[in-house]
């Protein structure tokens, strides 16, 4: 049956649509009606079947998809699903060193090496710098006497200085990082005036910040990621290329995504005052994950079909995309009871905003929990009267469901 509420033209990765809101109802009329659509788009690209990719918004399709790597490849870039006139082949053949566009067996190898950073142990770590780190943030943000941006002055803060803890960044260098990532993610937003050359000049210099760092650890090792990753170069493990990529991707991953599902926590909470009143009484264990169900931080990654083959009873032709639309599994009725409703003691909650579950699944999940756990702690602590001073301002993305302004006030 086809879509009968979509327009002709209608494309779930215009970045304008996520500009102004994420399409709840839309997805909710493709999960019934169609759950597997071609969506045509005017710009193809060189060594893919067409023109446009498959909307898979079910929350079944999602997980099948990324649990079946031989089937549906991340090799032909996951992060894209909207191609302009402006992309080259070679800017998709560049990012093949980044983890979350290899396919087993090189992201099996790749990925055994650097999670060894990721460990429990080393989270755990992290636990107690960054829990002063988030009271630091939130005692500083209520000194304020009027309305603030709660996105600059809280939610972008300990995700930055998590993962420069983790990378081993020293503190005078963060901001640096923080600049880079931020501009190889907004450049579809016209208000940063940021081009696609300057997202592509901030990656090389991230990378060759990195490779600096490398060779600093290799002379002087310390207790962080890139003294790991430069072991495992030097045992013949990990090319440089890919070492270069994974301290790129761990910036971006890192800062992006939990900032925004901490803005929309936020808002959600300032929204729902019983459920703020609840986790202020009772800082339930699942409050976190539900707050990333509710952010969907990442809209949509894609994969690319290796085979003709089938999904949901549509059949799907080699070379074709697919875009995972987490932000619809987040919301299946087949799934979640009263899946629009924000409920912190949600419980089981198996969203998809960490992704399908596959060999992909987030890295970072452990240590995401961790910073949303301790901000929310920190500010229900210290400003538990915090109030909304006007509505948030979204960021224009294809894919990043962020907000780039949040104000709110103590007062
Ligand atoms: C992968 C979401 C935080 C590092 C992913 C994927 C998603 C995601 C959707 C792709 C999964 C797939 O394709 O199946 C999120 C969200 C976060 C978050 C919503 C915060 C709320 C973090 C943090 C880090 C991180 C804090 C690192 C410090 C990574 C890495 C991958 C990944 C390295 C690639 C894994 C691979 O390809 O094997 N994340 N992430 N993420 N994330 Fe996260």
């Amino acid at each position: 049956m086809h879509c009968p509420a979509l327009p002709d033209g209608f494309d779930l990765t215009d970045p304008d649509l996520l500009h102004h809101r994420v399409p709840l109802p839309e997805f909710a009329e493709l999960r019934r009606t169609e759950p597997v659509r071609w969506i045509p788009q005017p710009h193809g690209i060189a060594g893919f079947a067409d023109a446009g990719y498959w909307a898979v918004t079910r929350h079944t399709d999602v997980k099948y998809v990324s649990t079946h790597p031989e089937l549906f490849s991340s090799t032909l870039n996951t992060a894209i699903i909207r191609f302009n006139e402006h992309i080259e082949r070679d800017a998709i053949d560049m990012q093949r060193f980044i983890l979350l566009n290899m396919d087993p067996p090189e992201h099996t190898r790749v990925r055994q090496i650097v999670q060894r950073g990721f460990t429990p142990r080393s989270i755990r770590a992290l636990e107690e710098r960054l829990r002063a780190r988030a009271r630091a943030i939130v005692s500083a943000a209520r000194e304020r006497s009027g309305p603030f941006d709660f996105v600059t002055e809280v939610a972008c803060e300990l995700p930055l200085q998590a993962i420069a803890e983790l990378i081993g960044v020293p503190q005078e260098d963060r901001s640096k990082i923080f600049d880079w990532s931020n501009k190889m993610i907004a450049y579809d937003d016209p208000e940063y005036a940021i081009t696609e050359e300057v997202g592509a000049e901030s990656a090389t210099e991230i990378i060759a910040y990195a490779m600096n760092m490398a060779a600093e650890r290799k002379r002087c090792p310390a207790h962080d990621i890139v003294t790991t990753l430069v072991a495992a170069e030097d045992e013949g493990n990990l090319n440089s290329d890919e070492f270069g990529f994974f301290v790129l991707m761990l910036a971006v991953a890192g800062n992006e995504t939990t900032r925004n599902a901490i803005t929309h926590g936020m808002h959600a909470f300032l929204t729902h005052p019983g459920q703020w009143e609840l986790f202020r009484r009772e800082r339930p264990a699942t409050a976190a994950e539900e707050i990333v169900r509710w952010a969907t931080p990442v809209n949509a990654f894609q994969r690319t079909a290796t085979q003709d083959t089938e999904l949901g009873g549509v059949p799907i032709r080699k070379g074709e995309r697919l875009g995972l639309f987490y932000a619809s599994a987040n919301h299946d009725p087949e799934v979640f009871d009263d899946p629009d409703a924000f409920d912190i003691t949600r419980d089981p909650n198996p969203h998809l905003g960490f992704g399908g579950g596959g060999p992909h699944f987030c890295l970072g999940k452990s240590l995401a929990i961790l910073e949303i756990d301790l901000i929310f702690g920190a500010i229900a602590d210290a400003m538990p009267g915090l109030r909304l001073a006007d509505a948030p301002r979204r960021l224009r993305s294809a894919w990043i469901n962020g907000v780039k302004e949040l104000q709110v006030t103590t007062g």
